[in-house]
């Protein structure tokens, strides 16, 4: 039963998972109304915020898991890669739980959490795959081969797929964060409409989105009589979600496993659940993508990313540090 700590941008989260994979609790205060007003997530206000509220989102987690702190068999919490501001409040109050409550306690990679968030309540178990983690901060192909053993296939040489969503969404005039709001003008948009670059890389499996970013600006600023918003929206969620599933089908083709993941934020998009979910099939591969809930960031795939670390006899020391980078 481990207690899951995560505060690496902004969401103040803390979950209880049973077992890797059962989640008890999953309480998430997210800080997105704050950031709104600035049009992106400001460091500084965010770290003040996790620290107002780690302690409140602590006791819920628990208390929503009916369990006492007592009953913890151990506890993770993220320390990279993210805001390291933002993460040093969810490290000391994993540090002072630990000490407190004699706990042995795990640093977790946020990447990690977020492979793992796909056997979050779900009957698969986990087996060589390949994972496309796609988040506000992160593009990455990685090939699974165990617990703990990744390799990376392919990276993002620019922009993440998510920031790709947000710049456009913030270009076109609509709310932050960009994703969702895209995902909900696409619906009635043509996404032939409007032509955009779909890049091509040394490496077959890296991506590159700022080209993108540009060609939008571009087709905004010579139209200044104005443009359909949702033919826009879902060309350039079309371009966007070309470039994931054919990469993400190809190093599934060349690694050779029958499994894939899709996880972070943006999998919480409803074409790329569909096309991910259709294409991998027509290709003889199952797809696993996590409900919204376990996509975007949250605690309950911090603690199921621990839980095997701890199994594995993996402890933190009280020296346990913040990092600003994946380290992989
Ligand atoms: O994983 P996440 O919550 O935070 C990071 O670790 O970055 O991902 C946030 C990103 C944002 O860029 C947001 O726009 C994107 O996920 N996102 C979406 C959708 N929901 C969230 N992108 C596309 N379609 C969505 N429905
Ligand atoms: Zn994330």
């Amino acid at each position: 039963m481990v207690l899951g700590i995560e505060t690496s941008c902004d969401e103040t989260a803390a979950a209880v998972v049973v077992s890797g994979h059962r989640a008890l609790s999953n309480i998430v205060a997210s800080q997105v109304d704050m950031h709104a007003q600035w049009g992106g997530v400001v460091p500084e206000a965010a770290a003040r915020q996790h620290v107002e509220r780690i302690t409140p989102v602590i006791h819920q987690a628990l208390d929503e898991a009916g369990i006492d702190a007592r009953d913890l068999t151990g506890i993770a919490v993220t320390h990279r890669p993210g805001l390291v501001g933002a993460l040093v409040v969810g490290i000391a109050a994993a540090k002072a739980l630990a000490f407190a409550l004699g706990k042995p306690m795990v640093g977790v990679n946020h990447l990690e959490g977020h492979l793992y968030s796909a056997f979050l309540e779900q009957e698969a178990r986990f087996e060589p795959h390949v994972c496309l983690i796609v988040s506000g901060g992160h593009t990455e192909l990685l090939y699974v081969k165990a617990h703990g053993d990744y390799q990376l296939l392919g990276q993002t040489q620019d922009d993440a797929a998510g920031e790709a969503f947000d710049k456009s969404a913030r270009l076109m005039g609509l709310g932050y964060p960009g994703g969702p709001q895209i995902d909900l003008q696409a619906r009635s948009g043509d996404p032939k409409a409007v032509p955009l670059p779909r890049a091509r890389l040394q490496n077959p499996l890296d991506f590159s989105f700022s080209g993108l970013k540009t060609a939008v600006r571009r087709f905004i600023e010579a139209r200044p009589d104005g443009y359909s918003i949702p033919d826009l929206c879902a060309s350039l969620q079309q371009a966007i979600l070309d470039v994931l599933v054919q990469r993400t089908l190809l190093a599934a083709q060349q690694t050779g496993v029958s499994l894939i993941t899709v996880v972070g934020g943006v999998a919480a998009n409803s074409q790329l659940q569909t096309r991910m979910r259709q294409e991998s099939a027509n290709a003889g591969f199952q797809a696993l993508i996590p409900p919204a809930k376990f996509c975007t960031d949250n605690a309950a795939m911090i603690a199921a990313a621990g839980y095997h670390r701890l199994q594995a006899g993996e402890r933190a020391d009280w020296d346990l540090d913040a990092y600003a980078n994946a380290g992989w």
